[in-house]
């Protein structure tokens, strides 16, 4: 787990504090799109920020692991999962997800925009992701196939044309989705941009 601050820790500490979130976050549509079939378990948010997934995943009967390089991120987090009446289903663990990476098993392991400015060996965290979950499980990421107009990061080549698998054994996890979907977005200020996501979702043999 993450200690001490560094140079990422820090832009992304800032990047929240900047930040006036609304007191329950919505939760991201694909989240809702894909996770409202499964059975409620254990749930693991990759980068959770503001705690939109995190607070409706919780609502739903998952028992959450919350996982934030940032300290500002996580204790937010913590003071509306109290005042919403979801402390129980909500444990935030600070990690860089570069060193460290919390320990499963988890029934859902989610993550979403999970982009940084910082090095973040993607494959090996994904295959990391991968590992933690239990026979059964599922893993569904969620990242940015374009640049919206609101985006902290303006880079047109920030994101690849189409989503990236990562390598997996077959015979142990089996790639049920891997889509570029397209979309209406409302960002912070009200305005509105045409965005893409690429999704995959990952299904652990039984
Ligand atoms: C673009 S935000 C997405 C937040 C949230 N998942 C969402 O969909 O709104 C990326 C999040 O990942 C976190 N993050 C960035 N680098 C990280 C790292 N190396 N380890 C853990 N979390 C990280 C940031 O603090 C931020 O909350």
């Amino acid at each position: 787990m993450t200690t001490s601050p560094t140079e990422a820790s820090r832009f992304w500490d800032d990047h929240h504090t900047s930040r006036r979130p609304a007191a329950e976050p919505p939760a991201n549509v694909r989240l809702v799109e894909v996770v409202s079939a499964l059975e409620p378990g254990r749930a693991l948010d990759l980068g959770c920020g503001d705690g939109g997934d995190a607070l409706w995943l919780a609502r739903r009967g998952w028992r959450v692991t919350a996982a934030d390089i940032s300290a500002v991120a996580l204790a937010r987090l913590a003071g509306r999962a109290r005042d919403l009446g979801l402390a129980d289903r909500i444990t935030g663990e600070r990690h860089d997800l570069a060193a460290t990476f919390p320990a499963g098993p988890f029934d859902l392991v989610s993550a979403h925009y999970l982009h940084t400015n910082f090095p973040l060996p993607r494959d090996h965290v994904l295959r990391r992701a991968a590992e933690a979950l239990a026979p059964g499980g599922r893993l569904l990421v969620v990242e940015h196939g374009s640049v919206a107009p609101w985006s902290w990061n303006q880079d047109p080549d920030a994101h690849p044309a189409e989503p990236q698998v990562p390598s997996l054994d077959p015979a142990m996890w089996t790639v049920e989705r891997a889509d570029a979907l397209s979309r209406r977005a409302t960002g912070p200020g009200g305005q509105t941009a045409d965005v893409v996501d690429h999704l995959l979702l990952i299904h652990r043999t039984p």
